[in-house]
């Protein structure tokens, strides 16, 4: 049985009301707290992650019904559950997704409705639970589609974003060799976990070569578009299908390269998704599976999170913390 019951409050959210340029549309205003729909849960947010793809939400990406909302990776408290849901009740901790689809508000506001939510693990806090979502999501379907084959060697180019981060560990957790391009931010972490480091930019098909592991078995792109792929065609011995970006659809193209949107659809199940998040959530407590947290912002000071994003340079996920300034 559900207790949706409806909500008469407001409360803050950041959304958009036309498409263009995050920085001129995205404002904070009021709005009608949302009711939980079947399937779905209302929580009080905590955290909620910020990345490239909410500036890329309101630049036009999945156009729908305007306003919407932004903020995808969240954790929180459930308040009310929505009629069909039986696994959690009011109280419950959790993390997961926004309904970020077309939604007049999502994750960056004082309330939201989740699509996906699992249990946050004792162990882990609301901010290294709302920075898992989207990196782990991301970064396991992408590998699964490569082939999380142990003993194979994988290329993550980009390992320095929260997808490639969560790469790096997913692939080590499954028995993969890692070699890794990143900056200076994490590369002596990456080569703690056990990967092996080089440099991203111009010249990185050669440096992969001097490391003596090519060509690689598979590749994973996740750096911000930057004209990586011919180099990573080349680590992976010319063949472009072993190379999978999610990022540079544009060069992808043009290559012959795989890309998340010409992927199976079939294979965008909500199992191929989701179902490996009470694995890695439990890691995540445990100390053995991390998103690292580059900031934390009030609701308010959503402004400065998008700046940092936008630098390129995020060095971790940026989270807005609605409690900070409610
Ligand atoms: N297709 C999908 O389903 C999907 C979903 C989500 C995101 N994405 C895409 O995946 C990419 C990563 O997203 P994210 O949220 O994880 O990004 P992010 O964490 O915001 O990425 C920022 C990091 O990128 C690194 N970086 C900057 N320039 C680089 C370069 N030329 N080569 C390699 N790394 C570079 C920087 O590391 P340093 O500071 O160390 O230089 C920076 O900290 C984005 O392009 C995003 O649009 C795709």
């Amino acid at each position: 049985m559900s207790d949706h019951k409806p909500d008469t409050r407001t409360m803050r959210t950041v959304r958009f009301h036309e498409y263009g340029e995050p920085a001129d549309v995205l404002r904070l205003e009021t709005a009608p707290v949302p009711e939980p729909g079947p399937g779905r849960v209302r929580v009080a947010v905590h955290a909620c992650g910020l990345a490239p793809a909410d500036w890329a939400l309101c630049r036009g990406l999945f156009a729908g019904d305007l306003p919407r909302g932004i903020g995808c990776d969240v954790a929180g408290i459930v308040e009310a559950v929505g009629p069909g849901v039986t696994d959690v009740v009011p109280g419950d901790r959790v993390f997961g997704t926004a309904d970020y689809a077309g939604q007049p508000s999502a994750g960056a506001a004082d309330v939201a409705v989740m699509d996906h939510w699992f249990a946050i693990p004792e162990g882990l806090d609301f901010l290294q639970a709302a920075a898992l979502p989207m990196a782990l999501s991301t970064a396991y379907w992408h590998l699964a589609r490569l082939g999380l084959d142990a003993g194979r060697t994988l290329l993550v180019n980009g390992a320095g974003t929260t997808i490639g981060f969560a790469a790096v560990q997913i692939a080590l957790h499954r028995g993969l060799r890692v070699i890794a391009t990143a900056g200076d931010t994490y590369a002596g972490r990456l080569k703690d976990l056990g990967a092996t480091v080089t440099p991203y930019g111009a010249g990185l098909a050669d440096r992969i070569a001097d490391l003596g592991q090519t060509p690689v078995d598979i590749v994973f792109d996740t750096a911000p578009p930057n004209g990586a792929l011919p180099e990573l065609v080349r680590a992976a011995g010319g063949d472009p299908k072993r190379v999978l970006t999610c990022s540079d659809l544009t060069a992808a193209a043009d290559l012959g390269v795989r890309d998340s949107f010409h992927e199976d659809p079939a294979a965008f199940s909500d199992e191929a998704r989701f179902g490996h998040f009470p694995e890695f959530a439990q890691l995540a407590a445990e100390g053995k599976f991390t998103v690292p947290v580059a900031g934390t912002f009030p609701l308010d000071r959503w402004r400065a999170a998008l700046e940092i994003s936008e630098s390129g340079h995020a060095r971790g996920k940026l989270l807005l913390l609605p409690g900070l300034d409610r």
